[in-house]
């Protein structure tokens, strides 16, 4: 079993697609091991994404990360981190493939519904930063 870091954005939170989408993530078979609504500071969201801190929108997306409340949330399954991102499906709404999360949910390039690590290191990192052990104790 992997694990893997997702966000519910806030522009999925705020459109009341939250629990749709978590529906969706328990129906395609994850553990949702850790789960807790957030509201990031623009500090907080420029650590997350400390690693794009050198790209054009960093700043455009670190305004909307902090915009409003997220859920984050520590998921489990075989393969996890393909799994997730294969559901969420491609960074741009406007290119994700009919039956994904993002194409339901997302709105934009930045407002994009849900995040996902790209692979275990980054996932480590993200866990992490949003989660005790303590509080992914099973
Ligand atoms: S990159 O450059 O390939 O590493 O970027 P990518 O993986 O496509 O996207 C990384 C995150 O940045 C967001 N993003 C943007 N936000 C605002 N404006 C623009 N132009 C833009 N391009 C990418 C994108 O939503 C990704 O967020 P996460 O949370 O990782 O999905």
């Amino acid at each position: 079993m992997e694990r893997t870091f997702a966000i519910i954005k806030p522009n999925a939170f705020i459109a009341g697609n939250a629990g749709k989408i978590i529906a969706r993530i328990s129906a395609e078979g994850f553990s949702i091991i850790g789960l807790k609504k957030l509201y990031l500071s623009k500090r907080e969201a420029e650590g997350f994404y400390y690693v794009h801190k050198d790209k054009p929108f960093f700043g455009e997306l670190t305004d909307f990360m902090s915009s409003g409340p997220c859920i984050v949330m520590v998921l489990e399954a075989k393969d996890a981190i393909k799994k997730w991102r294969d559901l969420m499906g491609a960074t741009n709404p406007a290119n994700a493939a009919e039956g994904t999360l993002r194409r339901e949910f997302g709105d934009s390039l930045e407002a994009n519904a849900t995040h996902g690590s790209d692979a275990p290191e980054t996932a480590a990192f993200e866990i992490s930063y949003f989660f005790s052990g303590l509080e992914l104790l099973v």
